[in-house]
């Protein structure tokens, strides 16, 4: 079998790639060593940076994000007993969309069988060769028989633990690292929402987060020790916990109910550098993780693929490899400040148990700063809603700030479906303090 780009992995990293080649024409073959129902149904985050929600509507994916995704246009941090709301909206003209990244894979599967994708599942034993010659392969198993793919490129987006950042040599690649003292114990739950907009909760118990699905599915997370097991956690044990850490506005909001998810993720920042090795282009999970506080991890995997996919196009229309070459370059630059920003929300958020009562004292200042700075404030939103992106050659869209030919995404209008959703929440409540 032979393809233009071999895309190892269907994560959101992988599907978007290929939905952007294909679109442009060009022919790709994607291996998956799960089946459908498993990558479809893995609980992940849920909230799309514009860029991501426009590239949805580019690809004309985003039928279901228009029925179903809630614009959000602020987001709010409780500490010392009180909201603090950033708005978003108005200190940066666009909002972030709430839409689960399990509706995302539905959609991009949908799409795929539509649009004749070729996706191989449960692709076993996938092995990368030849990357740094001109006629790079993939072989895998599937039950007893082998198979060969050949390529011009293979695109790694297997994910944090995938066979392709592996397949450079050690030598060739520079990692960095930092794993946290905590995990977030989450839970889905079939009940309205606490709040109309995200409430991220600095107490002195440790980190909460009031998040959703929909206007009758909520998502609850609350940080934990990393010997902590789920089955410490009874859901009235959980329900409990979160109320004290969102205080008193936002739990007298809240409605308890039965969890149908529970589980326990350990917080980790990693970067490998260079994202490209050869014939090899790492893009998402594979190349890069933040901790869940920024919410970036699905959006940063879009970044990558749009720039790689720009690189692929103008390699197959145009004759030209500067996207290509440049890659790694411009994807890390978005990667680091996205880096920086989830490890400084995670830090001003969440107790770390080595904390000094000088780093406390740093964590009440840099809250207190975003309180009653709108410079901070405003920081905090651009980086909330995705640095633009460096895309030679494209015009930048919306902001004002990017860079020339740096693209910003503008999508604003998704249905704003939770006007108020929270029995007994007075107008404005749960908005600046
Ligand atoms: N061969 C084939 N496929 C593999 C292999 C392998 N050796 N190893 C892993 N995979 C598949 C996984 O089963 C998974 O479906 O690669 C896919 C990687 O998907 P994600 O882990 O979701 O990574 P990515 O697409 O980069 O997603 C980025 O979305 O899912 C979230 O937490 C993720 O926030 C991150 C973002
Ligand atoms: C989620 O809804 O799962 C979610 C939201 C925001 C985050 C992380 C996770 O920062």
């Amino acid at each position: 079998m032979r393809t233009q780009v071999a895309i190892v992995g269907a994560g959101p990293a992988g599907m978007f790639l290929a939905h952007l080649l294909h679109a442009a024409g060009l022919d790709c073959v994607v291996l998956e060593r799960r089946d459908r129902a498993f990558v479809e149904g893995r609980v992940r985050a849920g909230v799309l940076e514009p860029i991501t929600v426009d590239l949805m509507r580019e690809l004309g994916l985003a039928e279901g994000l228009e029925r179903g995704g809630l614009a959000h246009d602020g987001v709010n941090i409780a500490t010392g007993g009180e909201l603090l709301r950033i708005d978003l909206a108005s200190l940066v003209g666009v909002g972030l969309t709430v839409y689960g990244q399990q509706e995302v894979m539905r959609d991009l599967f949908d799409g795929a069988v539509a649009r004749g994708i070729h996706i191989v599942w449960e692709a076993d034993d996938v092995v990368l060769e030849g990357l740094d010659g001109a006629e790079p392969f993939v072989t895998w198993r599937h039950g007893q028989t082998g198979h060969r793919l050949d390529c011009d490129f293979v695109a790694g987006c297997d994910g944090f633990h995938g066979v392709s950042r592996s397949s450079i040599p050690a030598q060739d690649l520079r990692t960095y690292e930092r794993v946290y003292p905590f995990g977030w114990l989450g839970i889905l739950a079939d009940v309205p929402p606490c709040n109309d907009e995200l409430v991220y909760a600095n107490h002195e118990r440790g980190f909460a987060l009031a998040s959703m699905r929909s206007e009758t599915r909520s998502r609850y997370y609350v940080q934990v020790a990393l010997d902590e097991q789920v089955d410490d956690w009874p859901d009235e044990r959980f329900w409990d916990e979160l109320c004290l850490r969102l205080g008193p506005q936002t739990a007298a909001k809240l409605t308890r109910g039965p969890s149908f998810e529970k589980s326990i993720a350990p917080l980790r920042s990693f970067v490998a550098e260079p994202m490209r090795w050869g014939r090899l282009f790492l893009a998402g999970d594979a190349a890069h993780i933040v901790p869940p506080t920024g919410a970036k991890g699905m959006n940063l995997a879009v970044s990558d693929v749009i720039m790689l996919a720009d690189g692929l196009i103008e390699h197959y229309r145009a004759n030209k490899d500067h996207g290509l070459e440049t890659y790694s370059k411009r994807a890390l630059a978005r990667v680091w400040k996205a880096e920086r920003f989830s490890w400084w929300l995670t830090s001003i958020t969440h107790r770390f148990p080595d904390a000094d009562p000088f780093s406390q004292q740093m964590q009440l200042a840099e809250l207190d700063y975003l309180r009653s700075s709108e410079a901070a404030q405003r920081s905090f939103a651009e980086n909330y809603v995705g640095l633009p992106m460096a895309r030679p050659g494209r015009r930048a869209k919306a902001s004002a700030a990017a860079p020339e030919g740096a693209v910003r995404g503008t999508s604003q209008s998704i249905g704003k479906k939770l006007e108020r959703t929270c029995a007994g929440a007075a107008p404005g409540e749960g908005k600046a303090t």
